[in-house]
């Protein structure tokens, strides 16, 4: 079935959805990026380039093999280029009104067959479904950063999501070389309501000076043999998607573990997003 999808629509080229398009024209499928305007457009090709160049670099891809991928990728600034699209991935700001606009036209612009899949690390899938007159093509499909390098994919059912769907998308899931897990739609699904609750408690450490960033960072590293410290990771994620997910989590369980540290909420609404802003727990891109 997946063999025969040719054109993968991915909807957002920010951090994640440029390493989703990656992915998949590595895994050999025709994609086509979608960005607002030409500034997004050029900034998620900047993305995907650079990080080709890296591979090319550290001998990972030859020269021929980053030519096919990139005769595999294109680019547009038109939702409308995704008509033919077999498979759509959508990686959008985390906000709803947004994912109205963008699943309000994909439902229009789309053949009905085709399969909408939400990167969404903090909204409701379900929710996200309902805005379609195709709630049993919608399916959550959740990567982790860096989207090339983390093997994992949350494939997020929902109770109308159809069996067939959900096939598919494993199946897609193992054709880009991750393993997919299958997981419900509830705050967090699994891998960030396990995470995320801990870069939250280590903010909690900082704010508090119980030990500096490094420290914290370091500690954890080398307890725990994690490739990065929750503060670095934090900023990597970016802070505003980390608050999104503490957000939900708080509404859906009113849990006091859930409760957001209010220095991560106060470097939000100052801008420092981390890695992306050039500004968060560390400076620098
Ligand atoms: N894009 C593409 N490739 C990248 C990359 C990027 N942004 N960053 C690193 N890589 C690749 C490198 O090219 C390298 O590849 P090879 O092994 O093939 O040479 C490999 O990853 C290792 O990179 P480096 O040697 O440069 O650096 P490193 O060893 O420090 O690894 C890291 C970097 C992979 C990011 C590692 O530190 C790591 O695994 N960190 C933890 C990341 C993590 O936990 N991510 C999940 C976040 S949660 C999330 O994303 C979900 C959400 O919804 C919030």
């Amino acid at each position: 079935m997946v063999q025969e999808f040719d054109k993968v629509g991915v909807v957002g080229l920010g951090t994640m959805g440029a390493g989703i398009a990656e992915v998949f024209a590595r895994a050999g499928f025709n994609v086509v990026g979608v960005e607002i305007d030409q500034a997004a457009l050029d900034r998620g090709r900047g993305h995907v380039d650079k990080s080709l160049s890296r591979a090319v670099s550290k001998g990972k891809l030859t020269e021929e093999e980053r030519a096919a991928i990139d005769a595999r990728l294109t680019f547009s600034t038109s939702r409308e280029e995704l008509a033919d699209a077999d498979f759509v991935v959508e990686a959008v700001p985390e906000r709803m009104d947004i994912k109205r606009d963008v699943f309000g036209d994909l439902d229009r612009i789309c053949a009905p067959g085709t399969i909408l899949a939400t990167n969404t690390s903090s909204l409701s899938v379900t929710e996200i479904a309902a805005l379609t007159d195709r709630p049993e093509k919608v399916v959550g499909l959740h990567f982790f950063n860096p989207a090339p390098v983390m093997k994992l994919a949350e494939v997020i059912t929902t109770v109308s999501t159809s069996a067939e769907t959900t096939d598919i998308v494993t199946e897609v899931a193992k054709r880009i070389g991750k393993t997919p897990v299958a997981v419900g739609d509830r705050g967090g699904f699994v891998a960030n309501a396990l995470l995320v609750p801990y870069i939250n408690d280590a903010i909690r450490l900082y704010e508090r000076r119980i030990a500096t960033r490094e420290e914290i960072d370091e500690s954890v590293k080398k307890a725990a043999g994690l490739p990065m410290g929750p503060l670095t990771l934090a900023d990597m994620i970016g802070l505003d998607v980390c608050l999104a997910v503490m957000d939900v989590l708080w509404d859906e369980f009113r849990d006091p573990r859930y409760v957001a540290s209010p220095l991560l909420r106060r470097m939000v609404a100052a801008g420092h997003l981390g890695r992306k802003a050039g500004q968060g727990f560390y400076t620098g891109k």
